[in-house]
């Protein structure tokens, strides 16, 4: 089976039913997702979107919410205005409370009452996890889950190990594990996917690509936004399993892991599946040394003055913005490396990077007086202005003496590509559609990612202490740095 198909394919027709189809997700990301790939012509046109919500909307209320977020979410040099015709043409609304027996037989009767053969059923859960397992149930009760049917889970999958053991328990008494797509978003960037083709489409990467010649990896995810109007959810996840637990944790696989024998669901999952596996579990001791927690406070943000997380949630808390771990993966190939992560809300810039710094040459050549020498780095730029850069030291042109200088070789995906990087959502809907699971995490993965984190949480929890404060559109808490600088590093700040 191909894992990456032909992106022009037109999809088989598909009922497409959103649990939460009135949530900030669904409007935000997944109907202007399912805008564009109407608009390159992927959606059967028997393919229909059914949004369940407790609103009291009908097709028409819908179809108006829908096209406002539209205008508000699509940049005007996307917008074709029959592409949007024909999306609103295909919602429906449907009011129902996921808790509650009412209005389930009406989402029956419309997925049923469908000529053969039956159009592939996805459902999408974008509501609170602790829905999942019942709407299971109930949609199990209504006889409308087939073979060719699919489950989405949208994180959070739990908040700890025996939490999202509990929910994929549930699910899976309904869904077989081949019909369930976790969503990790940061798999369906253009630029995660790119590390894989990076790393193993090319072959001089792969031979440094070890405890050999790799000093360390650093992998940062900066955003400048606050937690903005998330505060339920968030001050009960925190930065640890909102961003650690799942999007560093797989760009950290990718990056750490061997080479599938080819590019396709369980291949590529066996292999991230044996990095966080190989993930050093931390004792209490180990926490205290190798993690930094951190939350934001008051200081000055894109000019203006942000509130602190404190004042964002209207009382006091003691939940992380901000994560810095000191990470080791026991293996052949990475023994010894650490792998510095680092993620935080209201950080200075928003910039996602995976920097892999090489070791200094074995043996100094050039003497001192020749100038600066710096480590060659591989700077994987996940977002925003997707890229690579190659940094190398070259000798400055003049008729003298030998003297060095940092360069790098730059790859910007804008200029090479001269094409709209399209959204996460994009590629991941249409894969799930498709049945293509590649870029989704496995029950096993969600699970061996918990338990790496969980004792990091769990020691926080016993020590009960508040995490350290950093102002606003600031780097993070000091101790951030100290935890690198300690082993002799530093966090790379800029593209120098
Ligand atoms: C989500 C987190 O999964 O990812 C958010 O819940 C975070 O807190 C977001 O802001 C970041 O995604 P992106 O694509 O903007 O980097």
């Amino acid at each position: 089976m191909p894992a990456f198909p032909e992106p022009s394919l037109v999809l088989p027709a598909c009922d497409f039913t959103v649990f939460g189809g009135t949530g900030d997700l669904a409007l935000r990301k997944l109907l202007p997702a399912l805008y564009h790939r109407e608009r390159e012509h992927q959606l059967d046109s028997d393919t229909r979107v059914i949004g369940v919500s407790r609103h009291q909307l009908d097709d028409a209320g819908y179809r108006e919410l829908v096209a406002s977020a539209l205008d508000e979410h699509l940049a005007a040099e996307d917008r074709d205005d029959d592409a949007v015709r024909r999306l609103l043409g295909r919602l429906h609304h449907l009011t129902l409370d996921a808790q509650a027996p009412d209005g389930w037989h009406l989402l029956q009767g419309m997925l049923k009452d469908r000529p053969q053969p039956e159009p592939v059923r996805v459902f999408y859960l974008a509501v609170a996890p602790q829905l999942f397992g019942p709407i299971c149930a109930r949609l199990d009760e209504l006889g409308v889950v087939s073979a060719d049917s699919r489950l989405v889970m949208e994180k959070p999958i739990g908040t700890d190990l025996a939490s999202s053991q509990r929910i994929n328990d549930a699910v899976g008494e309904v869904f077989e594990e081949q019909q369930i797509f976790r969503i990790d978003h940061y798999l369906g960037k253009e630029s995660v996917q790119n590390l894989l083709v990076t790393r193993f489409a090319n072959t001089f990467l792969e031979p440094l690509w070890n405890s050999r010649w790799v000093d360390h990896v650093q992998i940062t995810v900066a955003e400048t936004l606050g937690v903005g109007d998330r505060t339920a959810y968030y001050d009960g996840a925190g930065a640890l399993r909102d961003m650690v637990q799942n999007h560093l944790l797989q760009l950290l696989c990718l990056v750490a892991m061997e080479p599938p024998t080819y590019v396709g669901p369980e291949t590529v999952r066996d292999e991230k599946l044996k990095v966080l596996q190989a993930l050093r579990p931390m004792t209490p001791e180990e926490v205290d040394r190798h993690t930094v927690r951190g939350r934001y406070g008051t200081g000055l943000a894109a000019g203006a003055t942000a509130a602190s997380y404190v004042d964002d949630l209207g009382h006091e808390s003691n939940t992380e913005t901000f994560v810095a771990i000191r990470a080791e993966v026991q293996n052949w190939r990475w023994a010894g490396v650490p792998f510095y992560l680092r993620t935080g809300k209201r950080m200075a810039l928003r910039e996602s990077r995976i920097e892999v710094v090489f070791k200094e040459p074995p043996h100094a050549m050039f003497p001192g007086s020749a100038g600066h020498t710096a480590p060659n780095r591989l700077t994987i730029h996940v977002q925003p202005d997707e890229g690579m850069q190659l940094h190398l030291i070259a000798k400055v042109p003049g008729p003298g003496g030998i003297r060095l200088q940092p360069v790098s070789l730059d790859l910007s995906y804008a200029t090479a590509f001269l094409e709209r990087c399209p959204d996460p959502y994009e590629r991941l809907l249409m894969d799930v559609v498709r049945g293509f699971q590649t870029l989704f995490m496995r029950r096993d993965e969600v699970e061996a990612a918990w338990s790496w984190v969980q004792p990091i949480a769990a020691r926080w929890a016993e020590r009960g202490d508040r995490p350290r404060t950093y102002p606003a559109g600031t780097n993070g808490p000091t101790a951030a740095a100290v935890l690198i600088e300690r082993d002799g590093r530093s966090w790379q700040e800029d593209n120098t």
